[in-house]
């Protein structure tokens, strides 16, 4: 059954949040089979999906495409929108952008940074919203830890205040040390999910593809559970192994062959 946002609420302190990425269908029945109760279609689907570069190329239509592939895959799941990048420069332009994921099959949205108005604006019209502190990577230059002077920490605690007055229902804590992600949890109000962030937040997000081990480069405050892209080539190499040696035998030439045993 879908999680409300209320009950996400209340799950702080009581019950630990898992969440994941997801940008496609599979993917996103796997997670819901899996009983993973909320997901988030991240922008991140552009790094590690569409071989940008920066999240910044991520666009409104991509993650339209992606919203809808993940909610078709996965109908009884909580599922966040990401907002691009520039999508949500004032509060006009993010209730567009959000509605415009929301139609595409999201519960609520996730945008960075210490946008207050923007994030009042959009919970006065109704749509849940997600914050993001810490490392804000359509905004970082260069994806280090951040918070670690006592200034950038308590500008950091100050953002995340910020972000739960202005009445997002959950924060994203991202790269910076567990003491204050754990000071930043005992403060505010709304569950806190973290990556990179220790294990005192109300909960932990991952990008699906370093858990599985897709892809070339991993985080090294991500987790790998398996290890998908060795997988891949391996398939791929024994396929074209078969196919070059005239082994190749697909599954209906096997079944006619066992039948006609
Ligand atoms: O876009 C994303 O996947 C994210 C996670 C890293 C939290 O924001």
């Amino acid at each position: 059954m879908k999680l409300t946002t209320q009950s996400l609420r209340q799950m702080k302190g009581v019950v630990q949040i898992p969440m994941l990425t997801a940008y496609t269908t599979p993917v996103a029945r796997a997670l819901e089979r899996a009983g993973i109760p909320v997901i988030l279609v991240g922008d991140t689907v552009g790094m590690v999906e569409m071989g940008f570069d920066s999240t910044r190329h991520t666009t409104i239509e991509h993650m339209q495409y992606h919203v809808g592939a993940v909610r078709r895959g996965a109908p009884e799941t909580h599922l966040i929108g990401d907002l691009p990048f520039a999508t949500y420069s004032n509060p006009e332009k993010a209730l567009t952008s959000a509605r415009a994921l929301l139609n595409a099959g999201a519960d609520s949205i996730k945008l960075e940074g210490p946008k207050y108005e923007v994030i009042a604006h959009l919970v006065g019209n109704g749509i849940d919203v997600v914050g993001h502190t810490g490392l804000t990577p359509q905004t970082s230059k260069d994806f280090r830890q951040v918070g670690k002077s006592s200034e950038d920490a308590q500008r950091i605690l100050n953002e995340a205040v910020g972000i739960d007055r202005a009445g997002a229902f959950m924060i994203v804590l991202e790269h910076i040390p567990a003491a204050l992600a754990e000071r930043i949890t005992g403060t505010v109000a709304a569950p806190t999910i973290g990556i990179g962030a220790g294990a005192s937040c109300d909960g932990q997000v991952l990008v699906i593809n370093d858990a599985i081990g897709l892809g070339d480069y991993w985080p090294p405050f991500s987790r790998q559970y398996a290890y998908t892209g060795k997988t891949v080539v391996e398939v791929a190499q024994s396929f074209a192994r078969e196919v070059r040696d005239g082994t190749f035998v697909n599954n209906i030439l096997q079944m006619q062959a066992s039948n006609k045993e």
